[in-house]
């Protein structure tokens, strides 16, 4: 039974019973639709069975028709019944569960509740009555943030804001049984002032970052505010169902799902991670220190090898930097930010490095060294101990090539800023035991980072990817088409830079020595107009210029009369291309490069890919990633 009903005297408990995250689904609307008639009560509790009241509506179906009874069908039911229904809240009340619970005349909640309306991530606005209801109870201001911004309230902060009525501080059901047949408590609504619809505006406007839903969320509420609450329903239910079959939402289901299947492989199901508690990381450079600071914030000790007290000097600094910088954004306290720092021992040498059961190594990306360390760790290290390169492009197996123990080895691949960046590509080597690799995905959910599983190959998947679209790019240049149109048609589609601002921010000289380095191997590399900035000294931001010019002090990319006058004999003559044809070159080299791994096997799903593109490489959420794209496109005949 997807709802059931218990009597506790004349006080009905119906309990939705709908794991894992008791979703308000098909069959859990008509088992409420059908009862709630039959109620023989004078006042009802709703609540919901196991560790949460209701996780939301169920997102499987949204790829379906609607089908009735509606939830806000439902909830009208609730709403226009004769007798009191009091919600008692647990674990979380999500999107239509908090708009059942809203439903409800008043509520109860275990402390460590959160209430929320995540809609807004999925592309759609509420659909239940959460745009009217929740301002009508808890005022304008304090609704918008939840409504439109994705805030959400734990139980404290409901009870300050009138959402809950009364924190249950023993068991939860009893006291709301307790309180069901007592007086419902009454509220006043006051209109915000005019102010207030401006400010939320420009705020959201700001951060939605190409998707419509936030604004339409907040225009739903204002719309429910002038116009009443029977008409601000209506208007609601009409921008839910329209968005509810908008591609932005089915992308944004697409990543949900996808993020919650690929940090729990299949073939780990099985497998107890080996433990990971102390972690050795080995090179404090840009990449070493980011992995250290997220090893940190996960909470875990952290031991960091440089190889001269210089370096580890300015390896402590730039960590000590991070939490810095975190504390003044107030992302942590001062003393959460002593305590981390403190929690990393930086040593020159591998003396300290007999404890840690994971090391991560990222040193210079040079085969040789990267051996040097491997073939030292294999001495120093506990035999149980794992160990991870976090090489970008060589072939982990070279690395540790002919070292004993060769099932403990596998590669972990961050992305820059590591701290910050969502992806980690997991890369077994053919040896890697499984529960080693079960301690990679479970090491990813401490970071709380998105685990993908690639194969070997050069790039592995997303830097494999990202050559190919930058190929691409270069390809659109010789056609004639300035980069700075290629530039803007990616920001138009949601990227916040395109190709050419992204390689003026990350150095134009790191894929400068890589072509050298091969063409001095003897390997035929055209020379390309990345080449002649760099050998004229534009580098990037890092010189004043690189595809484009920059003020000191100032990140916003200016025409460049030079790059201009030097690219002149080289590129032909400036050709318009519409923008949707640039970024239907540069996807369909994304999505083709994605079709060849998967071929391959490097990567096991399409939706895995799409995720190493919008954790990794900052492709537009609101568009799902190259291969939703691609399955979308086969079906109406174009890229969307
Ligand atoms: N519908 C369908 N399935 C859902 C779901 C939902 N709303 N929420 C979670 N699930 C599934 C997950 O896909 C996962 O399935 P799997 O085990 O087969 O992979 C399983 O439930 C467990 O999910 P989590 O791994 O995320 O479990 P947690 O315990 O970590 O988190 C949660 C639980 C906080 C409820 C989290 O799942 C969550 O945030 N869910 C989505 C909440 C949401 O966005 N709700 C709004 C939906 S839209 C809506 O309600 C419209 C309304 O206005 C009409
Ligand atoms: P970096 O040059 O900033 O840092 C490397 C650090 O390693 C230096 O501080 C150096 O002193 C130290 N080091 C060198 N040899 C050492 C040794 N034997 N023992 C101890 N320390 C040693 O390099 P970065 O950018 O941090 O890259 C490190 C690795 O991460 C490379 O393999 C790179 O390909 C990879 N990577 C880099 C990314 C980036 O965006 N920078 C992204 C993902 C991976």
């Amino acid at each position: 039974m997807a709802v059931d009903v218990t009597m506790q005297g004349r006080v009905a408990v119906v309990t939705i019973r709908n794991p894992p995250v008791n979703a308000v689904s098909a069959a859990v609307r008509q088992a409420l639709w059908d009862l709630i008639p039959g109620l023989d009560a004078d006042a009802v509790v709703l609540t919901g069975a196991g560790k949460m009241f209701v996780g939301g509506a169920d997102l499987t179906e949204f790829d379906r028709p609607v089908e009735e009874p509606t939830l806000p069908q439902v909830i009208a039911r609730i709403e226009g019944s004769a007798v009191p229904w009091t919600a008692a809240v647990h674990g979380v009340a999500l999107g239509g569960g908090l708009e059942l619970a809203l439903a409800c005349h008043r509520r109860v909640a275990a402390p460590g509740t959160r209430f929320a309306l995540p809609e807004v991530s999925l592309g759609i606005i509420p659909g239940a009555g959460g745009t009217q209801r929740l301002p009508r109870l808890i005022g304008v201001s304090a609704a918008i943030p939840v409504v439109a911004e994705m805030a959400s309230l734990d139980t404290e902060a409901a009870l300050a804001v009138g959402l809950v009525d009364h924190i249950a501080t023993g068991d939860l059901v009893a006291e709301a049984v307790g309180l069901a047949l007592t007086p419902v408590p009454e509220r006043a609504f006051a209109p915000p002032a005019p102010q207030v619809w401006a400010e939320a505006e420009a705020r959201i406007r700001r951060s939605a970052k190409g998707a419509t839903a936030p604004l339409l969320a907040l225009a739903a509420v204002r719309h429910g505010v002038e116009n009443g609450l029977t008409e601000g329903l209506r208007h609601e239910r009409e921008v839910f169902l329209h968005l509810r079959a908008s591609e932005q939402a089915a992308a944004l289901r697409h990543l949900f799902f996808a993020e919650r299947t690929a940090p729990r492989p299949v073939a780990l199901r099985d497998t107890t991670p080996r433990p990971v508690t102390q972690v050795g990381v080995i090179g404090g450079g840009t990449m070493g220190v980011g992995i250290a600071a997220a090893l940190r914030n996960a909470g875990l000790p952290v031991v960091l090898v440089e190889q001269n007290e210089a370096a580890l000097a300015r390896a402590m600094t730039a960590l000590s930097a991070i939490f810095d910088a975190a504390q003044r954004k107030g992302a942590m306290s001062a003393s959460d930010a002593e305590a981390r720092l403190k929690g990393v021992r930086g040593v020159v040498g591998y003396a300290g490095l007999a404890e840690c059961d994971l090391v991560i190594e990222a040193v210079f990306e040079d085969l040789p060294t990267k051996r040097a360390v491997f073939a030292e760790l294999a001495q120093v290290c506990a035999p149980q101990a794992i160990l991870a390169t976090n090489t970008s492009y060589i072939d982990p197996r070279l690395i540790v090539e002919s070292l004993p123990q060769p099932d403990r080895f596998l590669g972990l691949h961050f992305f820059s800023p590591a701290h910050l960046m969502k992806l980690l590509e997991v890369i077994p080597l053919p040896d890697t035991a499984a529960d080693v690799l079960a301690a990679a995905f479970a090491l990813a959910g401490k970071l709380r980072k998105i685990p993908v599983q690639s194969g070997i190959c050069d790039g592995f998947i997303g830097n494999r990817i990202l050559r190919r679209s930058r190929a691409a790019a270069e390809a659109l240049l010789h056609q004639g088409v300035p980069f700075a149109d290629i530039d803007a048609a990616m920001r138009g589609y949601g990227y916040a830079m395109g190709p050419f601002e992204v390689q003026d921010l990350a150095g134009l000289d790191i894929s400068y020595m890589h072509r050298q380095a091969a063409r001095a191997a003897g390997q035929d590399v055209p020379r390309t107009p990345g080449d002649i900035l760099v050998e004229a000294g534009r580098k990037g931001q890092k010189t004043g210029g690189g595809w484009y010019d920059y003020a000191p002090g100032d990140r916003s990319p200016q025409p460049s009369a030079q790059t201009a006058a030097l690219l002149a004999g080289v590129l032909p003559p400036p050709v318009t291309m519409p923008p949707e044809a640039i970024t239907a070159a540069l996807l369909t080299a994304m999505a083709d490069e994605g079709q060849a791994i998967l071929a391959e096997d490097i990567a096991q799903t399409p939706a895995e890919i799409d995720l190493v593109l919008v954790h990794g490489y900052g492709f537009p959420r609101q568009r799902g990633g190259p291969m939703f794209q691609r399955a979308r496109g086969d079906k109406t005949g174009q890229m969307t």
